[in-house]
């Protein structure tokens, strides 16, 4: 079995019942169903299939610690531009709470930020019977929907994906938002040397919230001595993928911020956990983006 097949049993496994070091999860289960329901007040019907039965193995940010951050968008302006391409359903996980901490650094450091925010948008991740040519060959004219969002790649210089880890890959609507919008003739095309990316001078990055071992906070060589090689290899994985995709698309794989150890939902020093997690990804992306 493979290391990211033996994480993905292991995750499921210990969904509700064990709980692992990093535990998003919840012995204490009314406690979390209180934070469930005064969330829910806001965003009713996410709330309602997020916890059926008052518990839950997600993580939940206790409502007097959620930073929601709105970016300003790209202006014409010559700033350097990143691009947010958010696909999580709740706005008051941690996982959103990375992608505010990142967008909000980002702008206080002159640079401009767009936000994507898939699930907002309703965006639609399937690639239709009517588009598949327009994807596979880029024959035909994009949509008016996807132009809008070639244009901001176009404008990006950096595009950052956020989304948490659901069974080892991107969740499906930012896998669809890469199959409709990275299309042929816009992100590569056919040369008689082979295929030429066409996204020069651009990057993409990962910020992505997981819940299994606890292993690490980072990226390759981040672990945190629970199973440092186990981490390396996931991490790894993931570093195939990301490289191939970016050679794909002509530019430059910067890696990925990868969170798995998340403040228990219960934990007593909440604030103190992810203030520090915050401060861990600046860090991380002052050392990426504004070195
Ligand atoms: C459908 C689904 C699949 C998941 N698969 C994985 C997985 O393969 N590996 C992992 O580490 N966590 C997995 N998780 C756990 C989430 O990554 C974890 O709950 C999440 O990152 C917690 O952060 P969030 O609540 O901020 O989204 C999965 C969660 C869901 C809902």
């Amino acid at each position: 079995m493979t290391i990211i097949a033996t994480m993905l049993s292991g995750v499921v496994a210990c969904s509700k019942a064990d709980t692992p070091t990093n535990s998003t999860q919840n012995s204490d289960t009314p406690q979390v169903a209180e934070k469930v329901d005064s969330v829910g007040s806001e965003d009713a019907d996410t709330v309602t299939s997020a916890s059926t039965d008052g518990t839950t193995s997600a993580s939940i940010v206790p409502e007097n610690l959620v930073d929601t951050y709105k970016p300003k968008g790209f202006t014409d302006g010559d700033k350097k531009k990143v691009l947010f391409v958010v696909a999580d359903p709740r706005k008051y996980s941690v996982n959103y709470d990375l992608a505010n901490t990142a967008m909000e650094y980002f702008e206080e450091n002159g640079v401009e930020v767009e936000l994507r925010d898939l699930y907002d948008m309703e965006f639609d991740p399937v690639v239709s019977r009517e588009e598949f040519y327009y994807a596979k060959d880029g024959t035909g004219q994009a949509s008016e929907e996807i132009k809008k969002e070639q244009e901001f790649v176009s404008q990006a210089d950096h595009i950052i994906f956020v989304y948490p880890n659901w069974h080892d890959t991107p969740t499906a609507i930012v896998k669809g938002y890469m199959e409709r919008v990275f299309a042929k003739q816009f992100a590569y095309r056919d040369t008689d040397s082979g295929l030429e990316g066409l996204l020069k001078d651009k990057s993409i990055y990962t910020i992505m919230n997981a819940g299994f071992l606890g292993g690490g906070r980072g990226y390759i060589g981040d672990g945190v001595g629970i199973d440092d090689e186990a981490w390396d290899e996931y991490m790894k994985a993931f570093k195939v993928m990301d490289d191939d995709t970016a050679g794909f698309w002509g530019l430059e794989n910067k890696g990925r911020f990868v969170n798995d150890r998340t403040p228990s939902n219960n934990s007593e020093n909440y604030k103190e956990e992810i203030t520090e997690l915050r401060q861990d990804l600046k860090n991380e992306l002052k050392e990426v983006f504004l070195k």
